[in-house]
């Protein structure tokens, strides 16, 4: 438990050492590294249950403390771990809630899960996914649309279908002040009522272009349609909460259906804004996918990942990769992250040189097992199932951690605190 600061991820516990002076150690985000040194090591397999200890701010389904189910193995591929771990899945679901899973779980994409459902971690037990009308509104009368198209953004919605008259001008009011909690401007909206269309955008529209809207959403009497035009990004966040939030209204989300899915070809990096650079969207040590290796120094941003995440019902169970296992390509890969070989060998050298000592092709998963037992139990929150959980400020008010310490104490620590104001 007693490990090295790591930079990439979330944030470390850090503990300071007493007979190091200005020297800490981290609490582990996960056992990664260690895992994929046993894997060069020579042992093939390796199973763990383990805390693991990030801190990160926190929600219903996140703990500063939390357990992993952890795995890692050699000579596999990605086939090798979903096929194992179905079978875990379907044996825990089979023993502990007599729920037949079938095999296998299904399977799409990062990009598809987007396009489809705008979010990397879709709930599939109901349908309101979405569709793109770009191309319908790109030289429409509606400025809010056609500018938000010819600025590289998207005009994309979800049909509500069959419940257009759940919906008030108030309560759709309602939705589009959730909207805009996710940055979204607005929430234009279309009602297939029994006496027409109605819409506060219809006047904007030739006749066509409505037609071609309502066809594209296959949109029938009884429907409420809801669009959203902005950056992408926002599009995706703002519509992938927003169908889940009805779903929730109507009483659509059956805690005794499992949906199970595997989404896969995540992107390699994500762009950090603050830092200004590409970080790794799982961690620095998932191989590309093959076909992309080459985009690490011409397109980083379209590169896709060895790296799958297993979804229950909208949360995210578990996730993983298979793992670089080449010296050469973990340099390139440091390298698109913006590490100096230097500071790569400073931190990770320990790994770097391990891989050169012939590496076997390894890759692995771990599961939230809090998170698991969350959704088995029908609970909403990870607190639920965690003994002595901690607050949303990461406090317990029955202890009273984290606590101020002896002065003593720090002294022993060689550690000055400074308090800003
Ligand atoms: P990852 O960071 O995706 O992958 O974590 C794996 C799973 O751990 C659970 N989890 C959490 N549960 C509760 N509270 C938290 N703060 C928290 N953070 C994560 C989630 C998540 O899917 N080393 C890699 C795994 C690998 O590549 O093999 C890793 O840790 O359910
Ligand atoms: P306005 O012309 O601003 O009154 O907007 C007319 C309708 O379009 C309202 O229902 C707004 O909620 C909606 N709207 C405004 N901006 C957007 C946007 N970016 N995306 C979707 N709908 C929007």
């Amino acid at each position: 438990m007693l490990t090295k600061p790591t930079p990439e991820g979330a944030r470390d516990y850090l503990v300071p050492s007493r007979v190091n002076p200005g020297r800490f150690y981290a609490l582990p985000q996960s056992p990664q590294l260690f895992k994929q040194l046993l894997m060069v090591s020579g042992m093939d397999r390796y199973f763990q249950i383990v805390k693991c200890f990030r801190d990160e701010d926190l929600r219903a389904d996140r703990q500063p403390e939390f357990t992993q189910i952890d795995m890692e193995m050699s000579f596999v591929d990605i086939e090798d771990i979903m096929a194992i771990n179905e079978r875990l899945l379907q044996k825990i679901f089979k023993e502990l809630l007599n729920v037949d899973i079938s095999l296998p779980i299904p399977r799409i994409s990062y990009r598809e899960a987007m396009e489809r459902y705008g979010s990397d971690k879709p709930d599939i037990r109901f349908g309101f996914e979405l569709k793109c009308i770009n191309d319908i509104v790109e030289n429409c009368g509606f400025k809010v649309f056609s500018e938000a198209v010819r600025n590289g953004g998207d005009v994309r919605g979800i049909n509500i279908n069959g419940y257009e008259s759940h919906f008030s001008r108030k309560g759709i009011q309602k939705l589009e002040d959730y909207v805009k909690t996710y940055g979204a401007k607005g929430l234009a909206w279309i009602k297939i009522t029994e006496e027409g269309i109605h819409s506060p955008i219809a006047k904007f529209f030739t006749e066509k272009e409505i037609e071609e809207i309502i066809e594209r959403f296959e949109a029938k009497k009884g429907d409420l349609i809801l669009l959203v035009a902005d950056k992408p990004d926002i599009v995706f966040d703002s519509l992938g909460h927003l169908r889940v939030e009805i779903a929730k209204q109507l009483g659509l989300l059956n805690k005794n259906e499992y949906r199970l899915l595997w989404v896969t070809e995540f992107p390699l990096f994500e762009y950090d804004e603050d830092e200004k650079r590409y970080v790794a969207k799982h961690h620095p040590f998932t191989s590309p996918m093959d076909e992309d290796i080459d985009l690490l120094e011409s397109n980083p941003g379209q590169a896709r990942a060895k790296a799958y995440d297993i979804i229950l019902n909208g949360v995210e169970l578990g996730g993983g990769s298979i793992r670089i296992h080449n010296t050469n390509l973990q340099q390139r890969m440091f390298k698109a992250l913006g590490f100096t070989e230097e500071e790569a060998w400073k931190q990770f050298g320990f790994l770097l040189e391990a891989f050169q000592y012939g590496t076997p092709p390894h890759g692995g998963i771990a599961y939230g097992l809090d998170r698991l037992v969350m959704l088995l139990t029908g609970n909403d929150s990870i607190r639920e199932v965690i003994a002595f959980p901690k607050t949303q400020n990461a406090s317990s008010p029955m202890t009273e951690d984290p606590s101020e310490v002896d002065e003593k104490q720090l002294e022993e620590l060689h550690i000055q605190v400074k308090i800003e104001k």
